[in-house]
């Protein structure tokens, strides 16, 4: 870390304290305040994540001038657009702002969240990538869900921001966030540092199970030593709609009954299918063959193997000899 990337960071924990401060004791930060309080969030799990509001009128290039940054550095912070002419202006503008931070605990950028729906607009913008932050090798939360998952909890990954918060005010604290449903291999190789014991625990929505699909290949693509496990939230709703509708028992009882990827992966499949025709039968056995090939272990497949014959009523010996062919090896 050199003197640059340590200013940068410093910027940024002015930049916390100011958008905390407006958030939490002024009246321009009295909409955003109750936005919150409606989603659910306590002052107490504000202070935790020190969130703050970058009001309608810009004021954190004027904030900074008074105290004389220089303006390369300011450039330099991700936190301001520039026009033409180099001017910099406030790039958050009416936004809840979740800092985000390393695995360090340094705050190195922000996600702005709108308070009203405007299509036009990202729900939320982030900093772009400067010296100090790239989304996509920032994992959400990991500074303080790390010491949790180290000594016994597995690590929840989790889509997004309330998801993490949310969980986190409920007691769940080793949530982590990928911040969207591409997961980076970055991403994947600072988790197997910590944990090989993930529970992936994206939105129940049709993007969010997609993800969960990718999600479980790129853990195991070279590596079968991991223990993924996958947790289906109901009804399209994301973790912290759940949390907040049922309560943090419910949630705790989904984590209990996560499924093994295949699991996941059969039932996800079944799905995609219409079974009341034969011949979407046939096409899902088929599918259903081709996944149970890629489970290690024999025994393992023996048992999915039974469940298939005994769910549709077909000899389980048609099915070995479709799963034969596919094995990598024959045990
Ligand atoms: P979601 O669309 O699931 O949003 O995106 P959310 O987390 O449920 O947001 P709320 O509950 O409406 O406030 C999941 C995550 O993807 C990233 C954010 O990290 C978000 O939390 N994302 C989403 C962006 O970076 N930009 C966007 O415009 C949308
Ligand atoms: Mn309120
Ligand atoms: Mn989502
Ligand atoms: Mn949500
Ligand atoms: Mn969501």
């Amino acid at each position: 870390e050199n003197s640059q990337q340590k200013q940068l960071i410093d910027l940024h924990e002015q930049t916390v304290k100011l958008y905390n401060h407006i958030l939490t004791n002024t009246k321009m930060g009295q909409p955003a305040l109750d936005y919150l309080h409606k989603r659910g969030i306590t002052d107490e799990t504000i202070a935790t994540y020190k969130l703050g509001y970058a009001p309608a009128q810009r004021l954190l290039k004027p904030f900074f001038d008074e105290r004389k940054v220089d303006y390369q550095l300011l450039r330099k912070t991700g936190l301001f657009s520039e026009d033409q002419d180099g001017n910099l202006r406030d790039r958050f503008v009416d936004r809840v702002m979740y800092p985000i931070r390393n695995g360090g605990g340094q705050t190195v950028g922000f996600s702005g969240r709108m308070l009203t729906k405007n299509p036009d607009m990202p729900k939320y913008l982030n900093s772009p990538e400067t010296e100090t932050f790239n989304k996509r090798k920032i994992l959400f939360n990991l500074d303080l869900a790390r010491a949790n998952i180290r000594s016994q909890q597995p690590a929840l990954l989790f889509e997004g921001f309330m998801d993490v918060i949310t969980a986190y005010q409920a007691g769940i604290k080793s949530g982590i966030a990928s911040m969207g449903t591409s997961l980076t291999e970055q991403q994947i190789y600072d988790i197997k540092r910590i944990t090989r014991d993930v529970i992936i625990c994206y939105d129940g929505d049709t993007p969010g199970q997609k993800a969960i699909k990718r999600a479980i290949d790129e853990f195991g693509e070279h590596d079968n030593s991991m223990g993924i496990k996958v947790v289906t939230v109901p009804d399209g709703m994301d973790p912290d709609e759940f949390i907040r509708s049922k309560g943090a028992d419910p949630f705790n009882e989904l984590l209990t009954h996560a499924q093994a990827p295949i699991e996941f992966e059969l039932s996800y499949l079944k799905k995609q299918y219409n079974l009341n025709s034969e011949v979407d039968q046939s096409n899902y056995i088929a599918e259903a063959i081709k996944l149970i090939s890629k489970v290690d272990s024999s025994i393992s497949r023996d048992l999915y193997l039974n469940r298939l014959a005994d769910e549709f009523s077909v000899e389980k010996k048609l099915l070995q000899q479709q799963l034969m062919p596919l094995l990598k090896r024959t045990p």
